[in-house]
Formats: structure tokens, C-alpha cells, sequence
């Protein structure tokens, strides 16, 4: 994983006030819950006290409660009760838990997976998710793939024609999104698997943001092209729009052999001047979310299960020129990685204090014994408060 990055691990409304959330993300298992004002906290989920899971346990005033032998903390990660030993216990300094930053923003929950900074950044979110006016609906699952696999397939679209074909649902994409009302839509798979080619690509690079447009084209019939503009924010950001469907990915790492796609679905823009009310609205969209998820993505997971080596990188693949994002991607990675590892070889002492090694990090040596692009550091853990969460302009 890149440190220094927000990353977004769940939906805000999946925390809520009467029981702690347990989730794994970033190779750690976590446990998220809400003190008596509401405000999140975020904790590493192991129990220093014989290992059991915080996120199976209870939440008890500002304190959560271990299910194993209730010993509670608080939401500064120190043990606060240890029942067995009966009120007024001394309690030792060394039992507590990790605590981690987190935000709110846009819906989602995101963690600060990096060094412990007085000031953490403030979350990257690229307008187009941002300010984006469109009603959506967002589901996310597990994948057993490695993360940087699955940006590399949601950044690139000339696959589609080849994974994403002649499945029933694909007969309801190709007839809407592709056929020809003159032919009552029976000509949409023709079209949609003659346009194969990728033509008028641009690319432009805006801080931690990469935008890349292009028309996926038929070549014998130009005019069978449908415009594409992809953003992707890094760490994990994926926007897709086109002028008939709008989508979000988000792919947050579980750990290294797994991944969380959480996917938001916009309103259909074309649906929207006949479809009055907000739930009937959101009706294609969470529809859209449950095809994406039972049936394209798992197309996509197949392939991706079978490539190696199972983790991208510099030198790994043979790009060809329609695959700028994917090389921007890979070398953005590899110099987001040095520059936190850099950062971490000279710590400003009064900023940064080391901590126990984290689970969470990426093998040295790729499968197939090649070096990977370099190793990923461990962060030391955050505390520091931060800033409210902006929004990427876009320049130029
Ligand atoms: S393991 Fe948590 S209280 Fe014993
Ligand atoms: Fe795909």
C-alpha cells in the first residue's frame, strides 16, 4: 500500500451508534464505533489482553467492551476497566489499543494510513466526485485480488469488448447503451463489439489526479464511438462517466491477496426528466450496482485471477500506448512509495515517533522472483488532526 494516503474503508452509515463495526483493511483488523457524541473512532481490533476481536465486542459509554473478558477502552486506545480485577484495579499502561485517524467525507469512511503527523492532509477527492450533483447508491464487496490489479483493469476499457460479452445481462447493455433506435436496439451487440478501437485519447496529469479521455471506436464505422473520461485520485479513486452511465470505484485494500471494490452508481442522466422521485431514481443505479457485482465484475475477477504475477508494477507488464494511465499509474505509485519511504529514513523527530511494526506491507520480491517496484514502508501510525476535506480542482 502507498503510506501518507486517506483511504476509504467502509460507508459512513454502516457505523452506527449501538454496535462496534469490525472490518480488515490495510492487512490490520480493525474496529470502528461511535463515542457518546456521535464521533467516529477507529482502533486497531486486536485485544492486548489474549488476542480476541474488539469488533465482535460491545460498545459500553465512551468505552468498547472486549467480548473474551470485558476489559473496556477508551476512545484514547487506553484500557479503561478491568472487571476482573474489580473497580480501582491498577491497570497497566501497556494495554491498550492502536488508535487510528479517521474522516468522514462524501459518504464513505476514510482512514489516514501513514506516518503520525500534528497535521494530516486533507482527503484527495477529485471534483468529479466531489461536486458531483447526481443521485447515487453505493455497495462494495471483497475480491480475492491484489489492489493494484484491480485499478490497472478499472483504469482501461478495451477490455470490455472482450470480458464483458455475450453474458445475458450484456444483451440489455448492448440493445440501451449501444443499439440504434432505427433498428429497435437489435443491432447494439454488433456495435458494441466492433468498437474495439481506442482513438482521440488525452491525457493530463493534476496533482495526486490523472485524467485520460478517449472514444472507444469501431474502426470501419467512426461514427460508432461512444467518449470516455476516466479520473482516478490516488490512492484508490476510479471516476467513469459517459454520456450514458457515471460510476465511482473505490478499490481499498484489504490486505495483499485482497481487495474491497466499494462502487458508487450515479442516476442514469438520461432516465432522469422521466423518473420524478429520488427512490425511483436511484432504482437503475442500485440495480446497475447489483449486475456490476454478480456478474461484470466476476468476469473481471476470473481474468484478474489468473494473471501474473498477481501484483502490478514497474517492468511487470508490456505496456502499448493506450495504456498511459496504466504506466502513469504504475510510475505515480512507485514515486509515491519512495517519497514516504524517504520521508520515513529521515523522520523530523519532533513530528514523528516510530511505532511497532504493522501486519500490512508488500513483498519485496514479486511471484516469478522478480524485484518489485520498491517496497512498500510501514507507516507509523497517525494521530495528529487534520484539516477539513478538499476537493482536487482540476487546472488547465
Ligand atoms: S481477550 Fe480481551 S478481555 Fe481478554
Ligand atoms: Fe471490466
Amino acid at each position: 500500500m502507498i503510506p501518507n494516503q486517506w483511504y476509504p474503508i467502509l460507508e459512513t452509515k454502516e457505523v452506527g451508534n449501538d454496535k462496534p463495526v469490525g472490518v480488515r483493511r490495510m492487512g490490520e483488523n480493525l474496529v470502528l464505533w461511535r463515542d457518546l457524541d456521535g464521533n467516529l473512532v477507529c482502533q486497531g481490533a486486536r485485544c492486548p489482553h489474549k488476542g480476541a476481536n474488539l469488533g465482535d465486542g460491545r460498545m459500553k459509554g465512551n468505552t468498547i467492551e472486549c467480548p473474551y473478558h470485558g476489559l473496556r477502552y477508551g476512545t484514547d486506545g487506553a484500557c479503561k476497566a478491568i472487571p476482573a480485577l474489580g473497580t480501582g484495579a491498577r491497570i497497566p499502561a501497556s494495554l491498550r489499543v492502536p488508535v487510528h485517524p479517521v474522516r468522514e467525507a462524501h459518504g464513505l469512511v476514510w482512514l489516514w494510513w501513514g506516518d503520525q503527523r500534528a497535521e494530516l492532509p486533507d482527503v484527495q477527492i477529485a471534483p468529479e466526485v466531489a461536486d458531483n450533483p447526481l443521485l447515487h447508491w453505493t455497495m462494495h464487496w471483497p475480491r480475492p485480488v491484489h489492489y493494484t490489479r484491480y485499478i490497472e483493469s478499472v483504469l482501461e476499457f478495451y477490455h470490455i469488448t472482450f470480458v464483458h460479452r455475450d453474458h445475458w445481462f450484456n444483451y440489455i447493455d448492448y440493445a440501451l447503451l449501444y443499439g440504434t433506435p432505427r433498428k429497435f436496439g437489435l443491432d447494439g451487440r454488433e456495435r458494441y463489439l466492433s468498437a474495439t478501437k481506442v482513438a482521440n485519447s488525452r491525457f493530463e496529469t493534476d496533482g495526486q489526479t490523472l485524467r485520460y479521455s478517449f472514444d472507444g471506436q469501431d474502426e470501419n464505422d467512426p461514427a460508432n464511438s461512444s467518449h470516455y473520461d476516466v479520473t482516478f485520485t490516488f490512492p484508490c479513486q476510479v471516476h467513469i462517466k459517459n454520456d450514458q452511465f457515471e460510476v465511482t470505484s473505490w478499490l481499498s485494500p484489504i490486505d495483499e491477496h485482497n481487495t474491497e471494490h466499494i462502487l458508487r452508481w450515479y442516476e442514469y442522466p438520461n432516465a432522469k426528466p422521466f423518473l420524478r422521485s429520488p427512490s425511483l431514481r436511484l432504482l437503475l443505479p442500485r440495480l446497475s450496482l447489483y449486475m456490476e457485482k454478480w456478474i461484470q465484475d466476476i468476469q473481471d475477477v476470473r481474468v484478474m485471477e489468473g494473471q501474473e504475477p498477481k501484483v502490478t508494477g514497474r517492468g511487470v507488464n508490456k505496456f502499448i500506448q493506450v495504456d498511459e494511465l496504466n504506466a502513469k499509474y504504475v510510475a505515480m505509485r512507485d514515486r509515491l512509495i519512495q517519497e514516504a519511504r524517504a520521508g520515513a529514513a529521515a523522520p523530523a523527530a519532533a513530528e514523528r515517533t516510530p511505532v511497532a511494526p504493522s501486519a500490512a506491507g508488500v513483498p519485496g520480491v514479486l511471484p516469478g522472483g522478480r524485484a518489485a517496484a520498491p517496497a512498500e514502508p510501514k507507516p507509523r501510525r497517525g494521530g495528529g488532526k487534520g484539516t477539513a476535506v478538499t476537493a482536487v480542482r482540476k487546472t488547465g
